[in-house]
């Protein structure tokens, strides 16, 4: 297996899938003192899967900024039947490009679902299509899914966590990684030493912990102190994950969890950087030209991607991602205060190069 280090992180000379990720997620200590530019280049990142925000279009740009070492695709959820290849390759196109983003990065296929038969062949089947891992879902709150015994329902019943794994690992082939993503429990937080246990012993190479309970919603502080209990507790390598927005919270993140493996979620969507700036390829956030120029390609992608007659999507879609912008960017916010009444995506195109040309003509009475 040829691992290539750059700054911006590993990419694989070939397709690697398990062996590569586990080593690179087990390399033990990362090098150097938290948050030195050694360890921030040794440190590994996903980007977290996001329900109607982290789709192919958004998994392609992010990634090819550079410094993600994975990303997952959103949720598929499977029901009592496997779920049918067209399923799959819609929610993860990428299983037509080797399993991995135009630029490279590993893609994760998610799965969610309580019956371990249909979950199990629905990972097979997505293995034959040529996905890499399998990341199954036991975090999701929605109470459609958890009516069904989906997502962090699971968490009540470890045993059926462990099932649901075990028949997933026993369905996939040895060379793609079947990991699971939890989080601390349904409503007790201290349930996390079971669940992490469960999905051990039913051969989860990995567990992501997002660092809340399902009734802590997205609300509660994530608790990484329980995050790293649950490392100590597990000999597979702990992804922590929850309310990292900057490479302050991910050095805090570390200390208090002993990991060296992290997942970002809205972090990344605020501040598309957020993987560059950790590593130190970025200086800090990005200022809003580069935001804007970055909405403006998103805009093009998603009109590709989704062809023709597909505007109000995307206008809906640049609007979600403006109005998350704006919680760390104040010209965002107040972009989203008037693009949020724009009816059209003309319009909002026009809004965005209104800013950019803004800021290059304002720059120069800045600087003299
Ligand atoms: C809009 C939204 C959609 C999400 N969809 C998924 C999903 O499909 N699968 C999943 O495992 N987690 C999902 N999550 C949870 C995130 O992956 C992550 O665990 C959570 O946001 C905490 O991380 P953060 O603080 O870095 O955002 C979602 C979160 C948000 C905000």
């Amino acid at each position: 297996m040829m691992l290539q280090m750059t700054g911006a992180g590993v990419h694989c000379a070939v397709p690697p899938p398990r062996e590569a990720l586990l080593a690179r997620l087990g390399a033990g200590e990362p090098l150097g003192a938290p948050g030195s530019e050694s360890w921030s280049a040794s440190i590994f990142l996903a980007l977290a899967p996001m329900e109607g925000i982290s789709d192919f279009v958004v998994r392609s740009m992010l990634s090819e900024l550079g410094g993600m070492d994975i990303c997952v695709t959103e949720f598929i959820r499977v029901t009592d039947r496997p779920t049918p290849p067209a399923v799959l390759r819609r929610a993860c196109p990428e299983l037509d490009m080797e399993g991995r983003t135009d630029s490279g990065v590993p893609v994760l296929v998610q799965l969610l679902g309580s019956d371990p038969t249909a979950v199990a062949e629905s990972a097979r089947t997505a293995c034959d299509l040529g996905a890499l891992g399998i990341d199954l879902n036991f975090g999701c709150p929605a109470r459609r899914v958890n009516g069904h015994h989906g997502g962090a329902a699971v968490l009540r019943e470890p045993r059926d966590l462990e099932r649901i794994v075990a028949a997933t690992r026993s369905a996939c082939p040895a060379r793609v990684s079947v990991s699971a993503k939890v989080r601390l429990g349904w409503d007790d937080p201290d349930d996390i030493l079971d669940i992490a246990h469960a999905a051990e012993v039913g051969g989860a190479d990995w567990l992501t912990i997002h660092g809340r309970t399902k009734t802590g919603m997205y609300t509660s502080p994530a608790d990484w102190r329980r995050i790293g209990l649950a490392r100590a507790h597990v000999s597979i390598p702990v992804v922590a994950n929850g309310d990292i927005f900057s490479p302050d919270d991910l050095v805090s993140c570390a200390q208090v969890t002993g990991c060296s493996a992290f997942m970002l979620g809205r972090g990344a969507f605020q501040d598309p950087n957020l993987f560059r700036w950790i590593r130190g390829l970025d200086r800090g956030a990005w200022v809003q030209s580069h935001l804007c120029r970055l909405l403006l390609d998103f805009i093009a992608r998603a009109n590709a991607h989704h062809g023709p007659g597909t505007d109000r999507l995307a206008l809906n879609r640049l609007k979600q991602w403006v109005r998350s912008m704006g919680q760390t960017h104040p010209e965002m916010y107040n972009m989203f205060s008037t693009l949020k009444h724009i009816q059209t995506l003309h319009e909002a195109v026009g809004l965005i190069c209104g800013a950019i040309d803004h800021t290059v003509h304002a720059r120069p009475s800045l600087t003299l």
